[in-house]
């Protein structure tokens, strides 16, 4: 596809209310001659999504949650806007004509509109890694069978994006994802069997919505990240390395098979990698605080603790056993890991889930959508189970 650099590029936000939404809103927001918008979506955040829909003037805004409908009809009245709701509607607004769509909702919820806006050959600026973890290999299909352009927003992936020769793939020896470590990178397992919900969103340098805040403290982002790499650069996990990194400045590493380590780096502010998306190929102003290595002074690195830490083991061990083993790992953590959040379970009852639900469900296959579908509902259903197995024991104090 030929891209004019600074041509006026509509845009559709699918989850435009989170942390990667509104960061996104905010940069589109300064430019809104070049980036027209066509639709924005939420879940029930009907507030929210009214005030960015009247701000952007965008031509339509969905709400996931039928039942919050009435309240964004009502907010948008005399507007103009469309107004629609349910999750049918949301991939609708996904199928809009926009030249550019941030998949930004989070989890499996995410997979129908990312598919929509892949098969009209959009381009696709890329948060939601549950999608890739749970469908990698079908996404990929579909991505090249539509001409579509996938640009990573991870911070991680953007970075390896941005330095990985794509027209030399076996001149790439290795990726390394950089990890902050998370909330609890020097804690010990008894600090973290009795973390509360408030400790583990507690993010020490990124400000992120609340389930990818916990993914961090498990660790568990880094695993689903390692996933999505794979998908995203065809390397083998073998050849993605983990490597903790608590100042968050170096976004990520390529290796090449000459020696040479090329790497992004800048301060964790996720405009930039959102920016990079948003202007592809060209690159755009953010208001991101400059790096100053000087006043950095000191990046430490240190290899990230299997024992403490076992969600990457289990990620990995997801992908090398393949088929619908990363949908189920992906899955039962979102169960998993909302039950935390609900104060249902224990910080360490996490990756207890995660790990039983990947040894009792079969690693089938997945030949279409329907069997990622079925893999996803399994793991959803067996990982309630476990929830609901721990029930109300110990759960006064979280
Ligand atoms: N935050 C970051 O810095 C960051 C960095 C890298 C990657 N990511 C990835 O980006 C994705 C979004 O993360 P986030 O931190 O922005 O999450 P977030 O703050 O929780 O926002 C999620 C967005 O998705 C919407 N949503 C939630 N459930 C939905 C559903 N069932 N159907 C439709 N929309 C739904 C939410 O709407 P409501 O507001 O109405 O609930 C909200 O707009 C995740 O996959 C995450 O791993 C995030």
């Amino acid at each position: 596809m030929v891209v004019k650099a600074d041509a006026p590029r509509s845009v559709t936000i699918l989850g435009s209310t989170g942390s990667v939404g509104t960061q996104t809103v905010d940069l589109v927001s300064r430019d809104p001659e070049r980036f027209p918008v066509e639709a924005l979506t939420a879940n029930r955040n009907v507030t929210l999504l009214a005030q960015q829909a009247r701000q952007l003037n965008a031509r339509m805004a969905v709400v996931a949650d039928p039942a919050a409908y009435a309240e964004l009809k009502q907010l948008l009245s005399g507007t103009g806007i469309e107004v629609a709701a349910g999750s049918e509607a949301v991939a609708a607004a996904a199928e809009r004509p926009a030249d550019w769509v941030m998949a930004a909702i989070v989890g499996a919820a995410g997979l129908e509109p990312t598919l929509a806006a892949i098969r009209r050959g959009a381009i696709v600026a890329f948060a939601n890694k549950e999608v890739l973890v749970c469908a990698g290999a079908l996404m990929m299909e579909e991505v090249k069978a539509h001409g579509a352009t996938l640009l990573p927003v991870d911070s991680e992936h953007s970075a390896i994006y941005q330095v990985f020769d794509f027209e030399r793939t076996d001149s790439v020896s290795r990726l390394i994802l950089t990890a902050s470590g998370g909330p609890f990178r020097d804690k010990d397992r008894d600090f973290m069997a009795a973390a509360t919900r408030e400790q583990a969103v507690a993010h020490p340098t990124w400000d992120m919505g609340a389930k990818i805040s916990v993914d961090s403290a498990t660790m568990m982002n880094k695993g689903l990240e390692l996933i999505e790499a794979h998908f995203l650069f065809g390397i083998p996990e073998e050849r993605i390395d983990v490597l903790v990194h608590p100042q968050s400045v170096i976004h990520s590493l390529v290796e090449y098979v000459d020696g040479s380590v090329l790497a992004q780096l800048g301060t964790p502010d996720m405009r930039t990698p959102i920016a990079y998306a948003l202007g592809w190929p060209a690159r755009i102003a953010t208001p991101a605080e400059r790096l100053d290595l000087v006043k950095a002074a000191t990046l430490t690195f240190e290899a990230p603790d299997p024992v403490r830490f076992p969600a990457l083991r289990l990620a990995r061990a997801a992908l090398q056993s393949g088929g619908g083993a990363p949908t189920i790992l992906s899955a039962a953590n979102e169960v998993a890991v909302q039950a935390f959040l609900d104060r249902r379970i224990g910080f360490l009852d996490i990756e207890r889930i995660v790990e039983e639900t990947l040894t009792a469900l079969p690693h089938r296959p997945l030949r279409d959508l329907a069997a990622v579908r079925e893999a996803d509902a399994d793991a959803r259903r067996d990982a309630a189970g476990r929830v609901a197995a721990i029930g109300a024991t110990a759960v006064g104090s979280r």
